[in-house]
């Protein structure tokens, strides 16, 4: 899969793109991350990228050009093609894990990082769409696109070493996970639930299927309503 990331902060994505289970995917071929400076395609003499607002008011806004220059040179450099084109903003559609898998089927994505103080509202209309990763507001779109980035990327066949891991993970189907133990059996007199070393799979997994829904039901009650529950599991619910 392949993201091209529009950013006036290129270098912000060195560190967290070059560790990991990113770095090990990017350099096994599976993700291919291009950062594209947007400054480089300002046409602009001193290659500005934004100015003060139409109407008056404090900050500076992204100017459309320089964006849409940006975005012509990826296509061109992709075959004439763009996948989505995505505005990180805070005025965009909640990022869940549910559209982390829909952007997983996506072979080029093109994100282009919002400003700290705004974008012109024709940058908007360069996108197909907008994502906000929270109701609260950041400097800019980097972190949200690294965010956007990691929870897509993981999903990709091979990214992660078990092949199983984004399945079975928090929210695949709607649920929190369960708590997981490793060694040691007694940790500051904290045991490791008996039926987790019993040896008896069915009973294992259904302890887990409980304490995934309980854990739900405590923590992420608005989620429950929209979970994938079993007739046992309703069951369960109800004792
Ligand atoms: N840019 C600033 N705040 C943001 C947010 N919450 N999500 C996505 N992009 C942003």
């Amino acid at each position: 899969m392949v993201f091209d990331i529009l950013t006036l902060f290129p270098e912000m994505f060195q560190g967290p793109f070059s560790a990991s289970q990113i770095k090990r995917a990017r350099e096994r071929g599976l993700l291919e991350i291009n950062l594209v400076n947007i400054r480089d395609y300002s046409p602009f003499k001193h290659r500005e990228v934004d100015d003060a607002p139409f109407g008056g008011g404090g900050g500076m806004i992204l100017r459309p050009e320089p964006i849409y220059l940006a975005l012509e040179a990826i296509r061109e450099r992709r075959g004439g093609k763009l996948g989505p084109v995505i505005l990180l903003c805070p005025q965009g559609e909640r990022f869940t894990q549910r559209l982390a898998w829909e952007l997983a089927r996506e072979e080029h994505l093109v994100l282009i990082c919002g400003h700290y103080e705004g974008v012109d509202e024709r940058v908007r209309r360069l996108a197909t769409g907008e994502i906000s990763i929270g109701d609260f507001v950041l400097t800019g779109g980097e972190l949200a696109a690294m965010v956007v980035v990691d929870a897509v990327a993981r999903l990709l066949p091979g990214v992660l070493g078990d092949e199983r891991a984004p399945v079975t993970d928090s929210f695949a189907g709607g649920l929190l996970e369960h708590p997981h133990y490793t060694r040691p059996r007694v940790f500051q007199g904290e045991e490791v639930p008996e039926v987790l070393t019993s040896g008896h799979h069915a009973r294992i997994a259904r302890w887990r299927r409980e304490e995934s829904i309980l854990r739900t039901l405590v923590r992420r009650p608005d989620l429950l309503s929209l979970a994938e529950l079993t007739e046992e599991d309703r069951k369960f619910l109800r004792e």
